[in-house]
């Protein structure tokens, strides 16, 4: 892969679970930093390394194989510090080369909100209402914003014994601010969670998380000063959606039984069937817009191979106009554009030069398989 652009980012367009990790991952053996700017362990982060399946939820998808990478967990994040100290663990233990130093490459904002125990009780709550993962995370964001929060800062000022088998593993604590010199030296990969649909500002509300999925959150977490030049939005060709919510193309039944387990529509972080349907083209185009995604990624083109007929969802009957808000996609009703099976590239071609037209920004890459051959460029 040939990277000309110093920094770029890579969101989540639609409902999340878009193999955003593995894109993340792929790219991030070019890039020196790959910085976490928001979210929590709600988010499920799978890729494969050496043929295994790797799933992260807080550190970011960089690959530490390469010394020289390093991964940065923002300000904008809210940590469960006991979910923080197993999973550095296992990460560690990923890469099994002890030379590697993975711990002593993992770096944590002192910013970046604490999530408590006592969180976790209250957002079950949520699970039913929201179909919220129950980690706690809205309860944590929630305090932040109400100034009753707890810093990572104040567990190191308090000598929490976390933070000392953190440190023993050789993690670091620095302010963003702090590396300002190291970062607009390096190249910095930004990894957004979740999508933009499910993004507190531009999604769903309230079906959303309560953290920013745009580059908003890289702007707040104190990287305005190396903003990416390009933000990669990456989607399926179809799409699925974990918790309650509008999702105007859901398939039931057979048919979402069929998609959900070729696909392995399984949650990562709680292991919940995901609700699957086809893939709409009106949200997509207006999480381009709203979140400034520059290029698309189209994932999982191998799942629909044996689909006789592919659809999009290309309009809704009851709009008239293009969805300005989150708020535009209760209760519309779905209009499609049926493709023929995919038994050629011309075909697969034909697809997506259909989309780009629709959401006016190019494809750069589309994936049709997991290993890294099967990641294709476009141009
Ligand atoms: P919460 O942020 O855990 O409260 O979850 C809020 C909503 O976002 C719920 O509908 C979750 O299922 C959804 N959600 C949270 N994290 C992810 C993710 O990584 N992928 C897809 N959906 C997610």
């Amino acid at each position: 892969m040939k990277v000309s652009d110093k920094n770029i980012a890579v969101f989540g367009a639609v409902f999340g679970d878009e193999s955003k990790a593995r894109v993340t991952n792929y790219f991030s053996k070019s890039y020196r930093y790959t910085v976490r700017f928001g979210g929590s362990s709600n988010a499920g982060c799978t890729f494969y390394y050496k043929g295994k399946k790797v799933v992260r939820h807080l550190i970011p998808a960089a690959d530490f194989s390469i010394i020289e990478n390093k991964a940065f967990l923002g300000s904008g994040m809210v940590i469960n510090p006991d979910e923080l100290l197993s999973e550095i663990k296992e990460t560690i233990d990923t890469y099994s080369d002890s030379s590697l130093k993975v711990g002593e490459r993992i770096i944590i904002d002192p910013d970046a909100f604490v999530i408590k125990q006592e969180y976790l009780e209250e957002d079950k709550n949520n699970i039913k209402s929201f179909g919220s993962t129950g980690k706690g995370v809205s309860v944590a964001y929630r305090d932040k914003i109400y100034r009753k929060g707890t810093k990572i800062l104040d567990l190191i000022k308090d000598s929490d014994p976390v933070i000392l088998k953190l440190k023993e593993l050789g993690v670091q604590f620095k302010f963003a601010h702090e590396l300002y010199d190291d970062f607009i030296k390096s190249s910095i990969l930004y990894q957004g969670v979740q999508a933009v649909m499910l993004d507190i500002n531009a999604g769903t509300y309230p079906y959303v998380t309560s953290g920013d999925c745009t580059a908003g959150g890289i702007f707040n977490s104190g990287f305005g000063f190396a903003m990416p030049s390009k933000i990669y939005g990456v989607a399926k060709c179809y799409s699925s959606r974990v918790g309650e919510g509008p999702f105007p193309t859901e398939l039931f039944g057979n048919e979402a039984e069929h998609l959900r387990k070729i696909g392995a529509e399984f949650g990562a972080t709680t292991g919940r069937p995901r609700r699957v349907g086809w893939l709409v083209l009106p949200m997509l185009k207006y999480a381009i817009k709203r979140a400034s995604i520059t290029d698309l990624v189209l994932t999982k083109l191998d799942v629909l191979e044996s689909y006789g007929e592919i659809k999009l969802c290309t309009r809704y009957s009851n709009l008239d106009r293009d969805p300005a808000s989150g708020s535009d996609f209760f209760n519309v009703i779905p209009e499609y554009k049926s493709f023929n099976s995919w038994d050629s590239r011309e075909s697969i071609d034909d697809y997506l030069k259909y989309i780009e037209d629709y959401i006016g920004i190019n494809i750069s890459y589309f994936t049709y398989g997991l290993s890294d051959k099967d990641f294709m460029a476009r141009t």
